[in-house]
């Protein structure tokens, strides 16, 4: 890797024998990435709580001959996670990418926001994605090489209605990750902060409230790849969204304000 930037190798492409522990990997964002990865060649380190749903993914690609070792873990223990990616290691050989992307979702008026349900979404999503780069991050800088993934948000932007610890939860994360990008500056780590919009995954189905510009899983999944390929700092998409929630950054907050109050996507 080289100013943040994985060499390509004549005849292999970027996946070849990558090893990539993957988190949040028994459904959604995660799962379609575990499979797409597959595909291109990745050996991959499943996590997640549901042992049951992630063995189903490893036999479905070992047919194909790519390896790929599961693991359940809870992304809150910190030492589960350090013995997952000792595990992974073991297994598959040291973690060149890392894509934190466990996380759980959340849609209460503040008036019926728990705390306690609020500390968990900050807990999963943001303490969570922590434990993930604290497992791995040593033997990264010790190697000189590595990328570690964040699946964020554009919910990490600015406020929205009804979703008040998670979108606190992705602001957090994305700044957690700046701030990581920051400190291994000149190491060969790179971080890549990914901001999706809505996608059709189990986190976003049965809600009711328009979606504006939902994606396809593949889709976004195909972003997701290509930004880590890229070596990318940061993406967001899809750009219609992007560009409407950048723009809101740089609104009054009086303007703001009636802007998401009028476009509220939660029910
Ligand atoms: N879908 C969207 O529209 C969208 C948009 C922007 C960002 N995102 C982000 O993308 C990520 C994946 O979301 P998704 O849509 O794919 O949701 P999903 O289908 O509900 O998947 C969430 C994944 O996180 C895992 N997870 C949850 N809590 C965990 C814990 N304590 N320890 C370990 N794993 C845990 C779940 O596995 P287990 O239950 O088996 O543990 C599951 O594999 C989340 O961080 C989400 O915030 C999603």
């Amino acid at each position: 890797m080289t100013n943040g930037k994985w060499k390509m190798t004549d005849g292999m492409n970027f996946w070849t024998n990558k090893v990539v522990m993957i988190t949040g990997a028994s459904s959604g964002i995660g799962k379609g990435l575990a499979l797409e990865l597959a595909r291109r060649g990745a050996k991959r380190g499943l996590v997640a709580r549901r042992q049951n749903l992630l063995d189903e993914i490893v036999n479905s690609v070992r047919l194909r001959g790519v390896k790929a070792f599961a693991i359940a873990a809870d992304v809150r223990d910190a030492d589960a996670m350090k013995g997952a990616a000792e595990r992974i290691q073991a297994e598959l050989g040291p973690i060149d990418i890392l894509i934190a992307n466990a996380g759980i979702g959340t849609s209460h008026h503040i008036s019926q926001l728990d705390p306690i349900h609020a500390a968990n979404v900050i807990s999963i999503n943001v303490l969570g994605a922590a434990n993930s780069v604290a497992a791995v991050v040593s033997q990264m800088v010790e190697r000189g090489k590595g990328q570690l993934v964040a699946i964020s948000s554009l919910a990490a932007y600015r406020g929205l209605p009804l979703s008040a610890a998670y979108c606190a939860s992705k602001a957090a994360m994305s700044a957690y990750f700046e701030s990581v990008r920051l400190d291994l500056r000149g190491t060969g780590v790179g971080v890549t902060i990914i901001h999706p919009g809505f996608i059709k995954t189990p986190l976003t189905a049965g809600r009711e409230a328009h979606m504006p510009f939902l994606m396809e899983l593949d889709d976004a999944v195909q972003k997701i790849v290509s930004a880590i390929e890229k070596g990318k700092r940061s993406v967001a998409f899809p750009w219609q969204l992007a560009t409407v929630v950048r723009a809101g950054l740089w609104m009054p907050a009086f303007m703001y304000d009636w802007l998401a109050a009028h476009n509220s996507f939660r029910e």
